[in-house]
């Protein structure tokens, strides 16, 4: 059934936490593999294996990582042009609120939109004024029940999508369903 890869970036630890919950939203939808990579750890055949992809990276001034970015100029062009369809979404820790978590979530999409992959937001609330539109972002470590929540949401959405989408399995579907 359906493949999920998580892959990520982190120095510090703070990204690869939020990686290990999103993996675990994931795994939250019966049927789904899920494989849980860094970017040091990763090779085009997992980006082949997968169906869906959350990618996750530290806020480094704004953007992705250089290791990220990286990853993509130099493993992934072997997968050029095969990539299209795959489903997309992103996650980012930063160094505090406002520090461009978002920003980078969309420098994550605008780099997967190259490769072909459908990119996805989330309209929900976790928790009080706490959302993830652009994907799952948090300031250093996900530590409060909405931050967490925010990454297992994502995870779980991306192997919902992948379900729906990839597998038709049409009862994963998110909100209602259209009656045909
Ligand atoms: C080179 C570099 C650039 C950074 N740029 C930003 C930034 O623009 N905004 C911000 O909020 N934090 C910034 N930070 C802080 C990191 O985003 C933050 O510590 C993050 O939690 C690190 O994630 P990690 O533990 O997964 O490595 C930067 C850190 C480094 C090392």
């Amino acid at each position: 059934m359906g493949s999920v890869l998580v892959l990520y970036d982190s120095k510090t630890g703070n990204t690869a936490k939020m990686a290990g919950y999103v993996a675990q939203g994931a795994g939250e939808i019966p049927e789904t593999q899920v494989r849980l990579l860094s970017v040091d750890e990763a090779s085009a055949d997992d980006i082949f294996w997968c169906d869906g992809m959350a990618v996750g990276s530290p806020t480094y001034v704004g953007v992705l990582s250089w290791k990220m970015k990286r990853f993509w100029d130099e493993v992934v062009p072997k997968v050029w042009g095969k990539t299209d369809g795959k489903i997309a979404c992103a996650f980012s820790s930063s160094g505090g609120w406002g520090g461009g978590a978002e920003l980078t979530c969309l420098s994550l999409h605008i780099m997967l939109m190259n490769f072909g992959f459908l990119v996805f937001g989330i309209p929900d609330y976790t928790g009080e004024a706490f959302t993830l539109h652009y994907g799952a972002v948090v300031a250093r470590e996900p530590r409060r029940e909405e931050e967490i929540a925010a990454c297992r949401r994502l995870g779980k959405r991306l192997a919902q999508w992948v379900a729906v989408y990839v597998d038709g399995r049409r009862e994963h579907r998110p909100g209602p369903i259209k009656q045909r």
